[in-house]
């Protein structure tokens, strides 16, 4: 049985679609969305270089806009990096940050990522923060003190009050991409449940709140599936939602299930 309350569905682009491309595509979703139940949070994360014509896209929407990383400095000599004071003067609500991505090919390590999530907090941007175990650490049987790591790592010096603002997305490194395995449902139940326990013993009953949200090779055959365990909160979607067709497919699926919880 489905729970009532918030859903975050959103959208890593990576590095795949032109601004003509994302352009076509917001004013798509935000048609769509114009019919979907406000119990389902949007959000899409484009690349930086269309980041401001796509705020105006979606200005008069409720569909979150993200940036897919961000330097911690608010401004220096960092060549080819973006500041959260760049990010927040043109109105971006969320910064993704330590996407596997980032921390295999550009060595991203937990504790630039904690530098990050306290920038983007007090820039009052919503930092999503990725962990996730690779296939040697669910191999070795240590997924979950791997975990564990990232996220004492990842959250050191973010308050209580700060919590709301948080948003984690649990994306096992082998399940990720054209490559990634699909998670079965009963292991992400299981991991999902390790991670609430890990925020529980971190921050008390307020660890309870954070936003979970679980990515890697989401399709149309098992998002339902983990959109239904205890512990998601939603869905971080590559390739599924790339496609306008599959995700509004998943958007309208997900529109139907909360609608069903509400009359029922
Ligand atoms: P895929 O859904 O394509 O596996 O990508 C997930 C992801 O990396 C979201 O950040």
């Amino acid at each position: 049985m489905y729970k009532m309350k918030k859903v975050y569905i959103g959208t890593n682009w990576k590095m795949t679609k032109t601004y003509q491309e994302g352009a076509v595509y917001c004013n798509e979703l935000l048609k769509i969305s114009q019919r979907l139940s406000s119990d389902i949070q949007l959000f899409v994360i484009p690349s930086y270089t269309m980041l401001s014509s796509i705020k105006e896209i979606l200005k008069e929407s409720t569909i979150q806009l993200g940036a897919q990383n961000m330097h911690w400095e608010e401004k220096g000599a960092y060549t080819g990096e973006i500041s959260p004071t760049m990010l927040s003067e043109i109105g971006i609500d969320l910064v993704e940050l330590g996407h596997s991505e980032r921390r295999q090919y550009y060595n991203e390590n937990d504790e630039d990522i904690n530098k990050k999530v306290l920038a983007a907090l007090n820039y009052e941007m919503n930092p999503l923060i990725c962990i996730g175990e690779n296939m040697n650490q669910k191999e070795n049987n240590i997924s979950v003190e791997t975990l564990a790591a990232q996220l004492k790592v990842c959250l050191k010096n973010v308050s209580e009050e700060d919590l709301a603002n948080i948003r984690i997305a649990y994306e096992p490194v082998w399940a990720i991409g054209e490559n990634g395995i699909p998670a079965s449902a009963d292991y992400v139940n299981e991991i999902h449940n390790e991670i609430r326990s890990i925020l529980t013993t971190l921050y008390g009953s307020k660890g309870k709140n954070i936003p979970l949200l679980y990515g890697g090779s989401v399709n149309l055959e098992n998002f339902l599936e983990y959109l239904q365990l205890d512990n998601v909160d939603g869905l971080f979607i590559g390739r599924s939602a790339w496609d306008m067709t599959s995700f509004k497919e998943i958007l309208s699926s997900i529109d139907n299930l909360l609608t069903e919880e509400v009359n029922s």
